[in-house]
């Protein structure tokens, strides 16, 4: 066999390795990324819930978190958009009633699976920069507004999911139906 038809085949099987390898990062990436969970659904009373204050619950094996925002929070998720990786949540999971500003259905109340979209562990809620509350994913520091938009500084290029649910007068929150 000429050295011109080994070095061939060597690059053939160099480039399948690569897609192979290309091939299982990609369905590693779509398989680990949090879905929206669907199913069983939970009520949950928000009516005791004051402003800026999250609670969390469990819910098909996930948390799921619910914050009141403040008027201060809801009007601080505006001004820093150039330095979100999906400010319009358009690569990010949520129902379409939540694709707005504040990724959810009333501006005061903010539902989402509470796990960070890079590798699934949990964000805390912290105070950032300007005093400007976030959640922090301790592990790779992504970084997330109180909309769950992810900045582009961490590993994370989604926002943070949000699941179906739906409002039930002012003080309760029906998660996982729509
Ligand atoms: Fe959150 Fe990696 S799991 S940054």
């Amino acid at each position: 066999m000429s050295a011109d038809r080994v070095d061939r085949r060597r690059l053939y099987l160099a480039g399948g390795i690569c897609a192979l390898g290309a091939g299982f990062g990609a369905a590693w990436y779509v398989t680990t990324q949090p879905q929206p969970p669907a199913g069983s659904p939970l009520p949950v009373e928000v009516g005791d819930l004051a402003p800026g204050r999250l609670r969390t619950i469990e819910w098909k094996g996930r948390s799921v978190w619910i914050l009141r925002r403040s008027a201060d929070e809801i009007a601080g998720l505006a001004g820093y958009e150039s330095e979100l990786a999906d400010p319009a949540s358009l690569h990010s999971l949520q129902p379409e009633a939540c694709r707005n500003p504040h990724r959810s259905l009333r501006p005061e109340l903010f539902v989402a699976v509470g796990q960070c979209t890079h590798q699934g562990c949990p964000p805390a809620l912290r105070s950032g920069a300007g005093n400007r509350s976030e959640f922090l994913c301790p592990c790779h520091t992504s970084k997330f507004d109180l909309a769950g938009r992810v900045f582009r500084m961490g590993p994370a290029t989604a926002n943070l999911v949000v699941p179906e649910y739906r409002l039930e007068g002012a003080g309760r929150v029906v998660i996982g139906e729509s």
